[in-house]
Parts: structure tokens; sequence; C-alpha cells
């Protein structure tokens, strides 16, 4: 069984069809990018898998359960968290407030603690500003302490809705090879990345959406290799 199943989701605002018919599967422990223009419908993917938008029409499946249905922090204490685009931090409150309030459903709650120490062993830059206000780090350590507020709520499932936007190459390799450290502990990966070049080298698989359908899917490898993809993803 897959551990998130898609089929068949469309998804509008008002009356402008934004998803269409988009199906997508992803199995345990893979990292899956989701690569594709802008307004091709990306962030919107992601907004309606968190429950954030709601399909007109399809269905959602999460380990085996559907959750079309339910509420944002519902979908969360299932184990699905987004890294949105934006970060959307608490700027005046400090990297541990932050933190914690990564940890807000019960199940995540309970284990607190032991995830705290978890995320500053991958983070240790965390570790030393913890009591740092959000607003005064720079975009990078912003983007970081983003990434580690979602591994608090402890997902299964976490997806990044273009985690190196507006950040120096540089800090981009650190984020990249963070979302690498997430995956090789277990957590299953959706990235949505303009970077495609880098976001597929890592990933297992991958789908292109073109205005709001799937128009192609297969292995990292695969997508690398196809001459559409070359031409307007790749710049080759
Ligand atoms: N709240 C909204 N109301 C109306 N239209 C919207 C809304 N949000 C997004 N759209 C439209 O839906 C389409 C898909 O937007 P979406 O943000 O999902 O694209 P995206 O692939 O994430 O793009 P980008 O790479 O620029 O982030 C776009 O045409 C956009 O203008
Ligand atoms: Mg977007």
């Amino acid at each position: 069984m897959a551990l998130l199943e898609i089929e068949k989701i469309s998804v509008f605002y008002g009356e402008m069809c934004v998803l269409r018919d988009v199906s997508l599967q992803v199995e345990r422990g893979e990292v899956i990018c989701v690569v594709g223009a802008n307004g091709a419908g990306k962030s919107t993917l992601i907004n309606t898998i968190s429950g954030v938008l709601k399909p007109r029409s399809g269905k959602i499946i999460f380990n085996g359960e559907e959750i079309t249905h339910l509420e944002p922090y519902q979908i969360v204490e299932k184990g699905i968290i987004q890294v949105p685009e934006g970060r959307r931090l608490f700027l005046n409150m400090t990297v541990e407030e932050n933190l914690l309030l990564g940890s807000y459903t019960p199940r995540s709650r309970k284990k607190r603690k032991e995830n705290l120490e978890k995320i500053f062993t991958l983070l240790p830059r965390l570790a030393e500003r913890r009591k740092q206000i959000a607003r005064t780090m720079s975009g990078g350590e912003q983007q970081m302490l983003a990434i580690g507020r979602a591994m608090m709520a402890d997902p299964q499932l976490i997806m990044f809705d273009e985690p190196s936007l507006g950040l120096a190459p540089k800090v981009v390799d650190h984020v990249l090879e963070l979302i690498k450290n997430i995956a090789a502990q277990g957590v299953t990966v959706l990235l949505v990345e303009q970077n495609v070049h880098h976001a597929l080298e890592l990933s297992t698989r991958g789908y292109v959406l073109e205005n709001g359908t799937v128009v192609l899917s297969g292995t990292a490898h695969e997508l690398l290799n196809n001459p559409h993809v070359k031409t307007a993803y790749l710049g080759l």
C-alpha cells in the first residue's frame, strides 16, 4: 500500500480549475519531486494535500485511510506536514519557541522533548541560537528553523514548497543536504523546487505538472534524461 495516494483530484479557485484530474502516488521512504513552471499548480497541490484547500472531486488517501475531507490540523495529526512557501515563522518569538509550537498536536506533543533533541542534533546551529529572536536570523537560518519546526510535528510525510527560494547557492546546498538527511531518517519527502536539477538528483521519482495536469512522471533518472524536461526545466 502506498503511503500517499492521490486519485484524480480537481481543485478550483472559484470557477478557475487549477488542478485537473491529478493522480500521484508516494511510497514510504521515497523522495518525490514535483516539477512545474510558475502557476502550474504546485503550491495548490501541497495545500490540497494539507487540507487547506478542498478538491471538488477526487480522493486523497494516506496510510490506507481517506483524508480528503479532514481539517488541516487533523491531517497534521495523521502525520503530514508542510514547510510552506515563505516559511511563515513566528518572527517575534525565539528559535526554541518556534520549534515548540511545531508540536501542537497531541501525538507529537508527547514526543516534544525527544524530537527537540533530535532536531538540535540534526541542526546544531539552531541549538546554539535557541534564544535568538527568529526575525534576526538570516534567510537561510530561518528556512532551517521552518524545517525544524515542521519536523517537530513528528511527520511521516514532509512536503517542501520551494525551500531554496531566495537563498544563496551555498545555503541552497545546505537546505538540500538537510532534506536528504531527513529522508535518511525514514521520513517520506515531497519536494517542490525551482532548482530542478538538484531536486531531481536527490529524488527517487518525479512528476511534471503543467497547467494543472500531470504531463509526465518517472524515475528521477528518466526525468533528468527526458528531452522535454531538459529543454523546459533544465535549460539544456
Ligand atoms: N487564492 C487564489 N485565488 C485565485 N487563484 C489562485 C489563488 N492561488 C493561486 N491561484 C492561481 O492558481 C494557479 C496555480 O497557482 P499555484 O500557486 O498553485 O502555482 P505554483 O505552481 O505554486 O506557482 P509558483 O511556482 O509561482 O509558486 C495560478 O494560476 C494562480 O494564479
Ligand atoms: Mg508555488
